[in-house]
């Protein structure tokens, strides 16, 4: 299949351009390059030894997209493009909202022009806001407690009403859990701005010697050692479950609403442990208060993505310590143009 991959060149976006190289779909990129750089998508060529056709645009410049879609042949969308920092949302909902939200209904409606009727889209467990027991599943309430969060919940929505009006729609909804790792390569792995909002990159910030040492936010939470109990995933296996995703498109599912996690929780000073072993020294941490909105324990039920799409994440928490702390080393300073 064609698929275009729009914020392509992020983190999870290079991570799937690659599984959907080597699974032999070709790619068609859109990223406006906010909170990326091109050399990623560079490096995802070097890695497959396949072209990605590259747009630098905002998928809110709606005649910059129809342009896309004329000159290709689109059988999918992936859509990973959009803000993601929960901490940011809160200071800047109305660029939030227009960022996110408009932009997926500008694609909506420039897909719905050119005849294009599957779409993956990326939501989180954020979505299901502190849940009430684990593990999650698909049928868990949901609730958001900052701007990310109800960016993701209303186009979750607005797909559920697209669907509602329009059963020829194919919609996807993958609600991940917490990505880490990078590909083996070490060529391509997660980079954000400045200091790392999230606990792996930060991590791995520390263990390169660019950060002191890990705060740990708080140790006194109901779980087995007081710390943040999380589902992390290897970006590598979320990617596998978009090719499985789009390839699922492709038998007229309709709407599917899918947890992509591993079923497995792993505490903060679990994951300082295993970084500690990754790294071959320890890595220091302070214990601090909480932070503000965090919930105690979040962890996947898989169950359904099996059944359904024949996903189970096959990658180790090693694996994950391993590829993160081999991108970092490798990358110190993230992607250097
Ligand atoms: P990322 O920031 O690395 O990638 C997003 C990409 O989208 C960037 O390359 C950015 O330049 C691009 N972009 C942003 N707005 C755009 C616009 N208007 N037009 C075109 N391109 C635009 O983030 P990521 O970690 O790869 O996340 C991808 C998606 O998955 C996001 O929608 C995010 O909310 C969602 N998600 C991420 C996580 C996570 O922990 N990383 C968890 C759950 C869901
Ligand atoms: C993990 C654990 C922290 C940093 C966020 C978003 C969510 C999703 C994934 C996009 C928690 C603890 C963290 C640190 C710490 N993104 N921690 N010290 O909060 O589960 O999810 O990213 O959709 O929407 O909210 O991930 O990596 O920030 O935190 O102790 O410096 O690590 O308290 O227990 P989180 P995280």
């Amino acid at each position: 299949m064609n698929i275009l991959v729009t914020g392509g060149a992020g983190y999870i976006g290079t991570h799937t351009m690659v599984k959907l190289l080597e699974n032999n779909h070709t790619v068609v990129c859109v990223d406006d390059l906010s909170n990326s750089k091109y050399i990623a998508v560079e490096r995802v060529e070097k890695i497959t030894g396949k072209k990605v056709k590259f747009y630098q645009n905002d998928i809110r410049d709606r005649e910059a997209l129809r342009k896309v879609f004329s000159e290709n042949k689109i059988d999918a969308v992936i859509n990973f493009a959009g803000f993601k920092a929960v901490g940011e949302s809160c200071a800047k909902p109305i660029e939030y909202y227009d960022n996110n939200i408009y932009g997926m209904l500008v694609l909506l409606e420039v897909m719905r022009e050119f005849g294009v009727k599957n779409i993956v889209f990326s939501s989180s467990a954020t979505v299901y806001g502190n849940p009430h027991k684990v593990p999650i599943t698909e049928d868990f309430p949901l609730s958001t407690s900052n701007p990310y969060g109800s960016t993701k919940l209303f186009i979750e929505y607005i797909l559920k009403d697209l669907y509602a009006s329009d059963k020829s729609f194919n919609i996807a909804i993958l609600r991940y859990f917490n990505p880490i790792g990078a590909h083996p390569s070490g060529l391509i792995g997660e980079d954000p701005n400045g200091i790392p909002n999230n606990l792996c990159p930060y991590i791995t910030k520390v263990c390169v010697g660019k950060l002191p040492h890990v705060n740990v936010f708080g140790n006194d939470y109901p779980t087995h050692d007081g710390t943040g109990v999380r589902d992390y995933i290897h970006v590598e296996d979320l990617a596998e479950g978009h090719v499985l995703a789009v390839n699922k498109l492709a038998d007229n599912p309709g709407l599917i609403i899918v947890n992509l996690g591993t079923g497995t929780g792993y505490s903060v000073l679990d994951m300082i442990k295993a970084f500690s072993k990754a790294l071959g020294k320890e890595v220091p941490y302070k214990i601090g208060a909480h932070r503000p909105g965090d919930i105690p324990t979040c962890y996947a039920d898989p169950t359904y993505a099996e059944n359904l799409l024949g996903f189970k994440a096959k990658k180790s928490l090693e694996d994950m310590c391993k590829d993160a702390l081999n991108w970092q080393l490798k990358n110190p300073d993230g992607y250097v143009e």
